[in-house]
């Protein structure tokens, strides 16, 4: 919808010119000719209230692309040992040293590999978070590390997380987990993955497999290694320049400093200062964390950071972005919550419709 003109926008929408522009003045735009272009916010604005569902698609036609590190996921059956492997990755990141050893949980942390490559890991537990939000459109997960127990092998929550990973298009590395305990067979894990379906590279296909122990911290570095070529293999780019578009991995709210949201940058250079709508909130950005509590000015692509100054707490998956102005950011999430009653609303409608009639 971006740079579209009102008689354009008519065209698509089925709407007449004269209903367009008298819901630019609701909004309170102005726009001299039904040929000037409209601005995405304005589009997006129009869009919702004619009932129109809008994806913003960020075009980086013409920008510089640059290399940008690996945002994972690790998922796998419950006791496998996800958070402890992620509780290992994390003692392996270099900002984590500098801290001390200790940091704060804002819901992803950075490896710094020694040849400078990093990879950028989310702590958010597992299949709720990433199903949320690959259902609100966020592709923010690059790779999947499924985590296998050695011991106990593919279980029904290790299926879940191979389909969520192929419904999404994102490979799999496989983590064959706790190789320490006696009772380990790594080889029969290999077996039962490729029987369901999952090409190994050590059977001709294209997804590697690294043997672990989170507890002993076995088999990281090669993990790691495993992730950056992976991640070489799809050429991972952003664009630096420009507004920033990120998405929220987690939002909390804290008694002293309100709601914050923990965001990773897609594409683009999130600024201190800025305004920004965050799903259906507003705010504007009163300060912006690294991952081991610093302040700091910007964020840029891959990099998970911590932002303060939202209204109001907005959801895993929301999308950030940036408008010009506090009024902008205002009609935006205004717009954007009256949208979002009228689908509950609908979807309230539509079940009561099935109760009238159960045997549809
Ligand atoms: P949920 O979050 O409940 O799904 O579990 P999880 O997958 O996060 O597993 P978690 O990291 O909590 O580990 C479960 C148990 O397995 C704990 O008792 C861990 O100490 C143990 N464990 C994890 N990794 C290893 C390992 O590499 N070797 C051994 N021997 N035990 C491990
Ligand atoms: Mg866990």
């Amino acid at each position: 919808f971006d740079g579209m003109t009102i008689v354009e926008l008519a065209k698509r929408t089925g709407e007449s010119i004269s209903a367009l522009q008298d819901i630019l003045v609701n909004v309170g735009e102005t726009v001299d000719s039904e040929f000037d272009p409209l601005g995405i916010d304005i589009a997006e604005l129009i869009a919702m209230e004619i009932g129109v569902n809008v994806k913003r698609l960020h075009s980086n036609v013409g920008a510089e692309l640059l290399p940008r590190a690996p945002v994972v996921t690790v998922m796998g059956h419950v006791d496998h040992g996800k958070t402890s492997l992620l509780d290992a990755l994390r003692q392996t990141s270099l900002a984590a040293k500098e801290a001390g050893g200790i940091t704060q949980h804002i819901g992803a942390f950075v490896v710094r590999m020694p040849s400078g490559a990093s990879i950028t890991f989310l702590d958010t537990p597992g299949h709720a978070a990433f199903s949320a939000m690959r259902a609100r459109g966020a592709a923010v997960t690059d790779i999947v590390v499924l985590v296998v127990a050695a011991d106990d092998g593919v279980m029904p929550q290790t299926l879940e997380a191979m389909s969520h990973a192929k419904a999404a298009n994102v490979p799999i590395v496989v983590a064959i987990n706790k190789c320490d305990k006696p009772a380990a067979n790594p080889e029969r894990v290999k077996l039962q993955l490729a029987s369901e379906g999952l090409l190994l590279e050590e059977m001709g296909g294209d997804v590697q497999v690294v043997q672990v122990s989170a507890t002993q911290r076995i088999g990281l570095n090669d993990l790691e290694e495993a992730l950056l070529l992976q991640s070489e293999l799809m050429e991972l780019k952003a664009r630096i320049d420009g507004p920033a578009q990120a998405y929220v991995v987690e939002a909390r709210i804290d008694k002293g400093r309100g709601p914050f949201a923990t965001a990773i940058v897609k594409a683009g250079t999130l600024i201190c200062g800025q305004h920004v709508v965050v799903g259906a909130e507003w705010g504007r950005i009163r300060a912006i964390r690294d991952m081991v509590g610093k302040l700091t000015e910007k964020a840029r692509p891959a990099m998970p950071v911590e932002i303060e100054g939202l209204r109001g707490l907005p959801m895993a998956g929301d999308d950030v972005i940036v408008v010009e102005s506090e009024e902008r950011a205002r009609m935006l999430s205004a717009g954007r919550k009256k949208k979002l009653e009228k689908d509950r609303l609908q979807k309230v409608g539509e079940e009561r419709m099935e109760i009238a009639n159960p045997s549809e």
